[in-house]
């Protein structure tokens, strides 16, 4: 455990604990406000995020933070982070051992933001954080309280682009969020 940013950030640029390490043009560390009441936590990064070293740049999280902003959340008073920091080759799913190898990174981030709640975004999110035995379908939309936190699952933002039905759930699922938490 680190207690300081930068020190984590530097030993992740460093990592080369699982495959991933190969091809990454950038780690994606994390991004927004280290002090954020409400964090969200995707899968991994993609083209754009390798390319930017920033979480959630690309064509789906342009879809989150335009649903972020008619919320009245600006994108900046959240922290952003991922289950893995490096892409997986053609965005493919985060295999079981990448995941395990980066996760204590994400606990890191955790323990320093002290969020209030946190929004698990997609299937990825929802069982490397809460446990295999959920299911995205099952979960999303239900608070599940553990240890002092409150979790919100809800669809990946990419899942959005394929399935228009999903918005209104997603964007149902932030308001829930935001209610709770502007209260
Ligand atoms: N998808 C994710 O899960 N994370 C990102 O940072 C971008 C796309």
């Amino acid at each position: 455990m680190y207690e300081n940013w930068e020190e984590l950030e530097e030993s992740i640029k460093q990592c080369e604990k699982c495959k991933l390490c190969k091809n990454r043009t950038n780690i994606v560390f994390g991004a927004g406000n280290k002090e954020a009441e409400v964090m969200l936590i995707g899968e991994g990064p993609g083209a754009d995020e390798d390319r930017e070293g920033i979480p959630f740049v690309g064509k789906a999280g342009q879809l989150m933070n335009k649903a972020l902003a008619g919320l009245g959340i600006n994108r900046e008073e959240l922290y952003i982070a991922n289950i893995v920091k490096c892409r997986p080759p053609s965005n493919r799913v985060p295999e079981q051992d990448e995941a395990t190898a980066c996760l204590d990174y994400l606990r890191n981030q955790v323990l320093l933001v002290k969020p209030k709640i946190i929004v698990l975004l997609g299937s990825t999110a929802l069982k490397n954080i809460l446990g295999k035995e959920y299911s995205i379908t099952a979960a999303r939309g239900k608070w599940i309280e553990k240890k002092d936190i409150m979790y919100m699952p809800t669809w990946h933002p990419a899942a959005l682009l394929r399935d228009e039905n999903k918005k209104i759930e997603f964007w149902n699922d932030l308001k829930e969020v935001r209610n709770k938490w502007k209260k």
